[in-house]
């Protein structure tokens, strides 16, 4: 298999990429309480992967309060900015551009992530019908558990929490990260204000198409006024039901919009996501073909990835950029390998969210181990 287009390098309005291949953003349920700031094996796990053409971060919270998984990291406070930059400087160390991806969970979360036992937050109040990984307060592990009742974020609430991602994004530019990808995928909290079926809020964030994308929309501005808009992307899971979302009604028109209000921002890139990895494969696809056409800056394809199927997309011209999820848990110098047309590395599914190092940072590449980051530098 050729991969000469996954391998070609890429301008980002700006930063250079040595490939096209990007590391999907990955929680890995491995940075602990009570700092929830990233540790030297989170920089020995960035490291690694560092020749990806571009690492998205796992998911960050935003706030305390955005927190909806056990052991995730955060980057609301000093001592996370100070952590997360010895992480992105271990990866520029190895040649690598890392963004930080920053989320806030909304419903999908659990008393037991927030200290005070506080309850989840959500465009309204409806309980999601699905899983998260909670707290076992005993042992500090991480257990699944059933998503607690959300209360309905009030409107001074929702712009609080669009301020609070403009910090997050200076925190990360502060701690120097390339840029910082906005987590609107998946059913989480923007996602779950776009969701016609979930927020029936009566404010200026609910309701019709225009208000439901507001949050989203006066989100990525907040955060490029900081960032400048060349270093925002979003990510988006058009027809994603993840996360107890439904399909949205009218995808072309919902997803069409977003792309042409963000591609006026001149946010840098949108990353779509297909969560069962089935339209993204296809050169005809109405739904790709239309955000397509309403975005002209760059755009990652993600979900369900190989070689031979990144380099048709890039071929027919439908994404610039390709995402590789499950194959960077196993596959450190996955770029290496797809280049060299190596055998890949099988992930294990059971230590994707396990605490500790094993299924970590205990992957070896094909060639030899890139030497140790120090937490000096
Ligand atoms: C262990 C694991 C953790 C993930 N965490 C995140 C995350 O924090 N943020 C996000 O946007 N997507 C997350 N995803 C989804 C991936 O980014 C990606 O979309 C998905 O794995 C599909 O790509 P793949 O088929 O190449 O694996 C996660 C996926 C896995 C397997």
């Amino acid at each position: 298999m050729r991969t000469k287009l996954l391998l070609a390098p890429y301008q980002l309005d700006g930063i250079s990429l040595g490939n096209r291949i990007v590391m999907a953003p990955m929680t890995r349920a491995r940075v602990p309480a009570p700092a929830f700031a990233p540790t030297a094996t989170t920089a020995e796990y960035y490291a690694q992967r560092a020749s990806a053409g571009l690492i998205v971060s796992e998911g960050i919270a935003v706030s305390s309060q955005a927190r909806g998984y056990c052991n995730t990291p955060g980057l609301y406070n000093f001592e996370q900015e100070i952590a997360w930059k010895q992480v992105t400087d271990a990866v520029h160390r190895q040649g690598g551009r890392i963004f930080a991806q920053l989320w806030h969970c909304g419903r999908i979360s659990h008393v037991s992530v927030h200290a005070d036992g506080a309850a989840p937050v959500g465009a309204g109040a409806t309980c999601a019908e699905s899983k998260t990984l909670g707290c076992d307060r005993e042992t500090g592990q991480s257990v699944v558990v059933a998503c607690s009742p959300p209360r309905a974020l009030a409107a001074d609430e929702v712009e609080r929490t669009r301020d609070e991602f403009a910090r997050a994004a200076g925190r990360a530019m502060a701690a120097n990260f390339d840029g910082v990808e906005i987590h609107a995928a998946d059913g989480y909290l923007l996602d779950q204000f776009r969701c016609p079926f979930l927020n029936h809020r009566l404010d200026r964030y609910g309701g019709n198409l225009e208000n439901r994308c507001r949050l989203l929309l006066e989100t990525s501005a907040a955060v490029a006024a900081v960032t400048g808009a060349a270093r925002v992307g979003v990510r988006l899971s058009p027809l994603g039901i993840a996360n107890d979302m439904r399909f949205d009604p009218e995808p072309e028109a919902t997803y069409g919009y977003i792309a042409r209000e963000l591609g006026r921002q001149g946010v840098v890139y949108l990353h779509l996501n297909d969560q069962d990895g089935s339209w993204i494969h296809h050169a005809h696809d109405p739904l790709l073909l239309g955000i397509r056409r309403a975005f002209s800056q760059t755009l990652i394809l993600c979900g369900g990835f190989d070689a031979e199927r990144a380099e048709a997309a890039l071929r027919a011209g439908t994404g610039d950029l390709i995402a590789f999820g499950r194959l960077y848990v196993s596959n450190p110098d996955l770029a290496e390998r797809l280049g060299g047309g190596l055998a890949l590395a099988p992930y294990d599914p059971k230590t994707f969210y396990r605490d500790g190092t094993s299924g970590y940072v205990d992957y070896p590449p094909a060639g030899p181990m890139p030497a140790r980051p120090t937490a000096s530098g």
